[in-house]
C-alpha cells in the first residue's frame, strides 16, 4: 500500500467535515506518523532478525491510512456524531499496518518482539491463526498504541497491525473480492470452495514451517537469545 495523502477534493465534498478538514487533516497527519512508528520498529527488528537467523522474517510491510470516505461511512454505520474525539476514540484502524511473513512462526516472533518495547502497549489481540474465522479467514491482529512526539509535545495513537503468511494474504485478497461483489448468485459454492482453500493453505503453511525446522534445526534457543538481547 502506497502512502495515501486524502484528497482535498474529497474532503470538500463531504458536508459533514467542512467546518472541522483542519483538525481533521491534523488527526491524519498524527496517525500516519504513529503508522510510519510502528512500521520502522518492524523494519528494525527484521534487519537484526536477519543478521541473526540470515533471513528476514517478513517479505512485505505496507502501510494504508484509512480514507476520509471509509471513516465517515464507518462513523455512520456504527452510530455515532461525526466529531475527531470520536473518531480517535472509536476507530482503531485510522492506521493500518500489514506485515506479510514466509513463516508461521515468524508472524509470533515479530509480535513478541514488537510488543516488549517499552512504548508500545497492547490494545487488543485477534488470534485468528490459533481461531480462524468460520469463512477460513486466518491473520494475527493487533491494536497497538504508539507514541508520537509533535511540537505540542508526545500523543498516543492507536495502530492496527495484520500479521499473515504470503499462503494466508494470497487467500485473504481472493476473499476481499468476494465479500465486496454483489448480487453473485453462486456467492455461496464460492465461499465453500474458498474454505476449502483455506484449510488447504493452514496444512501447507504447516508443512513450510516443518521443512524449514528440518534445513535450519529448531532455532529455539536463537530465538530466546534474539528475545533477550536488550537484558544482556
Ligand atoms: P472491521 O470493522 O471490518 O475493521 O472489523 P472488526 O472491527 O470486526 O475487526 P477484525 O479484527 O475482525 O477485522 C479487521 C480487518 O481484518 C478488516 O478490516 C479486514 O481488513 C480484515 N479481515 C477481517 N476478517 C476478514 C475476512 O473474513 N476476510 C478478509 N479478506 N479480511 C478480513
Ligand atoms: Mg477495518
Amino acid at each position: 500500500m502506497e502512502k495515501k495523502k486524502p484528497l482535498q477534493a474529497d474532503l470538500e465534498q463531504m458536508e459533514e467535515l467542512q467546518n472541522i478538514t483542519q483538525p481533521f487533516m491534523q488527526m491524519l497527519m498524527e496517525y500516519q506518523c504513529a503508522m510510519e512508528e510502528v512500521a520502522t520498529k518492524l523494519k528494525n527488528l527484521n534487519e537484526e532478525f536477519a543478521l541473526l537467523y540470515n533471513r528476514n522474517p517478513f517479505e512485505t510491510i505496507k502501510t494504508r491510512l484509512k480514507r476520509p470516505t471509509s471513516i465517515l461511512e464507518k462513523m455512520k454505520r456504527r452510530g455515532f456524531a461525526v466529531t475527531i474525539d470520536n473518531m480517535r476514540r472509536e476507530l482503531t484502524d485510522i492506521a493500518g499496518v500489514r506485515v506479510i511473513c514466509s513463516f508461521q512462526e515468524d508472524i509470533y516472533t515479530l509480535a513478541d518482539l514488537l510488543l516488549e518495547q517499552d512504548d508500545i502497549r497492547l490494545i487488543q489481540k485477534k488470534d485468528y491463526i490459533k481461531n480462524p474465522k468460520p469463512n477460513g479467514y486466518r491473520s494475527l491482529h493487533l491494536i497497538v498504541e504508539v507514541p508520537v512526539f509533535l511540537s505540542s509535545g508526545k500523543l498516543l495513537r492507536k495502530v492496527e497491525i495484520q500479521f499473515r503468511t504470503i499462503a494466508m494474504d494470497f487467500w485473504a485478497s481472493l476473499d476481499h473480492k468476494l465479500r465486496y461483489k454483489k448480487d453473485l448468485q453462486n456467492g455461496e459454492v464460492i465461499a465453500a470452495q474458498l474454505k476449502e482453500c483455506a484449510d488447504a493453505i493452514s496444512g501447507i503453511d504447516e508443512k513450510m514451517q516443518d521443512i524449514l525446522i528440518q534445513i535450519e534445526g529448531d532455532d529455539e534457543p536463537k530465538r530466546k537469545r534474539f528475545s533477550n538481547l536488550e537484558e544482556e
